[in-house]
């Protein structure tokens, strides 16, 4: 594999705390070295990235790749391609595919799908619940030899709290995060939109954002009882922000995340009844996105992550009650969130270690730093560049992105995993 020089760009290095002009030296899969200048080596490959920004890797906690069992919606060669051209250089798969992920013969198939057809790295995540069906619990240290790194019911909550209570017990003897989608289901009965003006003047069934954050809150009571670290799936409303900021205040082991759609888009997306808006948990009101940016911002969110959820036609076409929940992420994530960048929200440096560098360190996994001897793991950045969002033209096998036409800001350009290229821009490397 030959030497990668990246030349003359911004390199962005959270982990750090290094934000300046720098060559990158990509060598036998590891990160070499950064320095002001780097001589090329002979046979190296030089880049010349000039004006554009060296990040760690983007990380992906949460993405739905659908294999098994679900492969017309999407699979492990379309979702990592997909993947690479978002600008990640390691996803985590959620386990609600079919059959769950609740047993080492369906992580292990994972594992090897994404050794043979996989652009990035793949994290298998498996289920807190034979079947996710909240009632016993995984075989939770088969899952973590099989290569699972975390196991959550996603899609679903664990509504039984005694079930909740045995499965951080059971977790923390391994040292495995639980990933908990928050949402208490006899609240929000499947309500497709979140309860507020908007709902009631589009006439859409509802649901309030408590379904939400009083799951945190009787979670945050069992963390307290079982010292487990407990990580929240897309946070999505102030009230979960607020417990979740009271509970790192108590020294709480807990983290959370948000996707880039609860970041940027409020209920009235929904107005027009583009099932692609319909997600779970629904878009909310203009605080709580609100509310959310500035959690980021401030780090009460640790981290960013997709949700990628890809849907056919044949679950999308359809009214939008009747409609599955979801949307596509991946190839969106980081010009959304660089929005918060351009609106001087956050800076690059925060916002990097909220795609990677935080991820990284939540799982325990490699990458999310460009330091010597780190994996290279690499993504550069055109923060400027813009483009019309066509989703006709994701590599993703589904086509359920609410932002077609959105003008976007922020181009990847060159995806790196393990010091191969995965996905570049033609423009820079011809
Ligand atoms: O919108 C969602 N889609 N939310 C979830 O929790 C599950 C996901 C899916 O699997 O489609
Ligand atoms: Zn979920």
């Amino acid at each position: 594999m030959a030497d990668i020089l990246l030349r003359g760009g911004r390199v962005i290095d959270p982990a750090r705390n290094f934000d300046a002009n720098a060559d990158v030296l990509l060598r036998d899969g590891k990160v070499a070295g950064v320095e002001r200048e780097i001589a090329a080596p002979k046979d190296a490959r030089v880049i010349d990235v000039k004006d554009k920004w060296v990040v760690p890797g983007l990380i992906d906690m949460h993405t739905h790749l659908r294999e098994p069992g679900q492969e017309y919606k999407e699979n492990i060669e379309t979702g990592t391609a997909a993947a690479a051209a978002g600008g990640f250089t390691a996803v985590c798969a959620m386990p609600n595919t079919v059959p769950p992920n609740d047993n080492r013969a369906v992580t292990e198939l994972i594992v090897r799908r994404a050794r043979e057809v996989g652009a990035v790295r793949v994290y298998p995540i498996g289920c807190i619940t034979q079947g996710q069906k909240g009632e016993n619990l995984a075989e939770m240290g088969e899952l973590q030899e099989a290569g699972c790194v975390a196991v959550s019911d996603d899609g679903k909550s664990v509504m039984n709290s005694e079930v909740m209570r045995r499965a951080l017990e059971y977790a923390r003897g391994f040292g495995l995060l639980v990933i908990q989608h928050a949402e208490d289901h006899n609240l929000s009965a499947n309500g497709p939109a979140h309860e507020g003006p908007v709902s009631t003047r589009i006439g859409l069934r509802s649901q309030p954002a408590a379904a939400e954050s009083a799951m945190v809150a009787r979670d945050l009571e069992l963390v307290a009882l079982t010292g487990a670290r407990y990580h929240v799936a897309h946070v999505s409303c102030a009230e979960t922000v607020r417990l979740v900021r009271e509970a790192k205040r108590r020294g709480l082991p807990v983290t959370c995340e948000v996707t880039p759609h609860h970041l940027t888009l409020t209920d009235e997306a929904c107005a027009g009844y583009d099932t692609s808006t319909r997600v779970n948990p629904p878009l909310r009101s203009d605080k709580d996105v609100a509310a959310v940016r500035e959690a980021l911002a401030d780090g009460t969110i640790d981290a960013v992550a997709t949700d990628h959820a890809p849907h056919s036609s044949v679950e999308k076409d359809v009214e939008f009650e009747q409609a599955a929940c979801g949307l596509i992420g991946l190839e969106t994530a980081l010009a959304l969130c660089l929005e918060l960048v351009h609106d001087k929200i956050m800076s690059p440096l925060a916002l990097f270690a909220r795609m990677s560098t935080a991820p990284a360190r939540i799982l325990g996994l490699v990458g999310g730093t460009l330091a010597p001897d780190a994996v290279a793991d690499v993504t550069v950045v055109d923060a400027q560049a813009t483009w019309i969002c066509d989703p006709s033209r994701f590599r993703s096998r589904s086509r359920n992105s609410p932002f077609g036409g959105r003008t976007m800001r922020g181009k990847v350009m060159l995806t790196i995993v393990a010091g191969n290229i995965v996905f570049a821009e033609e423009k820079l490397v011809g």
